[in-house]
């Protein structure tokens, strides 16, 4: 009875209208993979670009990162906001330096123990960066999900978010081997644009034919907001 698996569906979709020239896919090293994964956190695509390329033309890699001086940092992340996040990607590019190498951990786990870097930003910097396997669960996903599985409850919720991790690990089965970065992005970019929390565009969706708060009436009323 539960809708069937979306990587069918989304990477077609994905194909054609999802976002192939972003800079830090050309090329897509870990290290870009990671810096735009932050600047993304709470910042929208069309600000972060040029944020971004001035940010890697400064600062090109982890080593650079880890060597900056904290005014030429905090210069180049004037504007972005939230600077705990630039503070964050600092001190985690100085444990790369100490404890990785000089690299990014390819591991989900040392990847969450650095600064900044939650579980999801984690598996997104793995499967763009390398292609890995896993699941993630960023606001887009979650309204995503709880729309097409017409999953209610605040999605901040523990037990509501368990139920969305574990549908979103669910989809793995379906991804088509050489496509997980592609998925990834896939559910990105139809959450941003398509599946969007104001305005779903609905009547163009390739999950018209599956999604539960479709059929049932409820797109605007999903995902649950907060209890007040
Ligand atoms: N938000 C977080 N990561 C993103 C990405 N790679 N593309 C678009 N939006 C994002
Ligand atoms: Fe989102 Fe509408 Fe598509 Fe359902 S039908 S997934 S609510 S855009």
């Amino acid at each position: 009875s539960s809708p069937a698996l979306l990587p069918s569906k989304l990477l077609p979709w994905f194909d054609q209208h999802g976002r192939h020239d972003l800079p830090w896919q050309h090329p897509r090293t870990p290290y870009r993979v990671w810096l735009s994964e932050v600047m993304l956190q709470q910042t929208q695509v069309a600000t972060v670009v040029p944020y971004f390329l001035r940010f890697v033309a400064r600062f090109p890699d982890i080593g650079a990162l880890a060597a900056a001086d904290a005014d030429t940092l905090m210069a180049h992340w004037a504007g972005l906001g939230y600077y705990a996040r630039a503070r964050n990607l600092q001190a985690a590019a100085r444990r790369c330096v100490e404890q990785h190498e000089g690299q990014l951990p390819r591991d989900l786990d040392a990847l969450v123990a650095l600064p900044g870097i939650g579980r999801s930003t984690a598996a997104a910097i793995l499967s763009q960066a390398w292609g890995d396997t896993h699941a993630i669960l960023d606001g887009n996903v979650k309204r995503v999900l709880t729309r097409v599985y017409g999953i209610d409850g605040h999605p901040g919720q523990p037990a509501v978010e368990k139920q969305l991790w574990a549908i979103a690990g669910q989809q793995l089965a379906a991804v088509p081997a050489g496509r997980m970065t592609d998925w990834t992005q896939a559910q990105m970019d139809f959450g941003a644009t398509l599946c969007s929390r104001a305005k779903p565009a609905c009547a163009l969706c390739p999950l018209q034919g599956q999604c539960i708060a479709l059929r049932d009436g409820r797109v605007a009323e999903l995902p649950t907001r907060k209890a007040s």
